[in-house]
């Protein structure tokens, strides 16, 4: 595993990092969990990704990771571990418990404290822009989430190009600087390239590649349909069968005669692709498996496309 400079602070991140979104709630396998956690820490991955919503039900991944946290990685190991979460989706009931208030964010982050039992995250998110909130409140409270010490960095997510140069100007002028943005960006989902990357790179802002793998979408798994073990079958999985078209199928299909080529699966083809950029800080992937952790770790052993590889993709995804 190498580290990469999140844009232009002091902080290294992996040029892979563990998403908690699925497979870490309340009604998964805690052990699965566990062994998937340790297993990246062992090969190299520092960083984990939670927000307040994560499950089902919604905190409980928050929980479950606090639990393998202080089971796995007592003492000094916090040290050696990068842990974000977020806010921005609906979380509770009533007028405070969802989008981009002061009020949300920070009661939210205390909250988020207490279930996974730590002092700080290392990373606070505002999750999604709020258009009803000024941007120049939901950046105050991330500042002050790093102020009081309940965060040492802070992100924004699925925020615009435009939205993010904003938001980035607020929080320098507050003092705090924008870490990092975490937005969607895989093969089959490529708006980032449309203007939110050369705002990050100007501004010296890393980026996180989130459903890298488009929830499993890239992979062998759908090849030849819809599997009963997989993301798109699972009533709790937020990608859903009417996404696993025909198209989609027959483009995977090409996609994989690519990879096979390269001696890797469509999944590491797929990592891989995404790290050629280098304003991309690191690939956020899921996974419901150790074998599929360490399959998806192995895309770093063959980073490199020939232009000829990269015009066949290109051709491909238009
Ligand atoms: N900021 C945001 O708004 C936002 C939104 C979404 C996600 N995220 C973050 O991004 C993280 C990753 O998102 P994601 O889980 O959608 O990522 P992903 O890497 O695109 O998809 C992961 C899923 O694909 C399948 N998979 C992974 N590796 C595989 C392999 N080698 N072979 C076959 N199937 C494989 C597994 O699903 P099955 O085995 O169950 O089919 C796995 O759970 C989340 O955990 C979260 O931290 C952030």
């Amino acid at each position: 595993m190498k580290y990469n400079r999140c844009g232009k602070s002091g902080l290294l991140l992996p040029q892979i990092s563990l998403g908690l979104w699925h497979n870490f709630g309340s009604v998964d396998n805690f052990d699965t969990a566990e062994c998937i956690a340790v297993e990246a820490f062992d090969k190299g991955i520092t960083h984990y990704d939670l927000a307040n919503n994560y499950g089902p039900v919604p905190g409980s991944a928050e929980t479950n990771f606090g639990k393998i946290l202080w089971h796995n990685f007592q003492g000094n190991l916090r040290d050696e571990i990068i842990i974000s979460t977020k806010a921005g989706y609906t979380m509770w009931d009533g007028p405070y418990g969802d989008w981009g208030s002061r009020k949300y964010l920070l009661s939210s982050l205390d909250q988020s404290l207490k279930r996974m039992k730590v002092d700080y995250v290392d990373i606070f998110y505002s999750h999604r822009p709020d258009p009803e909130t000024p941007i120049e409140e939901t950046m105050m409270a991330l500042d002050y989430a790093v102020r009081s010490g309940k965060a040492l960095y802070v992100g924004i997510s699925n925020y615009s190009a435009e939205q993010t140069s904003v938001a980035v100007d607020v929080l320098k002028h507050l003092g705090t600087p924008c870490l990092i943005h975490q937005a969607k960006y895989s093969m089959l989902e490529r708006w980032v390239e449309n203007g939110l990357l050369d705002v990050l790179d100007e501004k010296g802002v890393g980026c996180i590649a989130f459903s890298p793998l488009a929830q499993g979408l890239l992979t062998d798994k759908y090849l030849n349909g819809i599997p009963e073990n997989s993301r798109a079958h699972n009533p709790n999985g937020h990608l859903k069968e009417d996404e696993v078209t025909e198209g989609r199928i027959q483009k995977l299909v090409r996609l994989n005669e690519i990879a096979k080529n390269r001696n890797q699966s469509l999944a590491q083809m797929a990592l891989a692709w995404l790290q050629k950029d280098k304003r991309i800080t690191s690939v956020l992937i899921g996974a419901s498996s150790v074998r599929q952790l360490n399959n998806n770790i192995e895309c770093l052993q063959n980073l490199d496309f020939t232009q000829d590889e990269l015009n066949a993709i290109e051709k491909i995804l238009a």
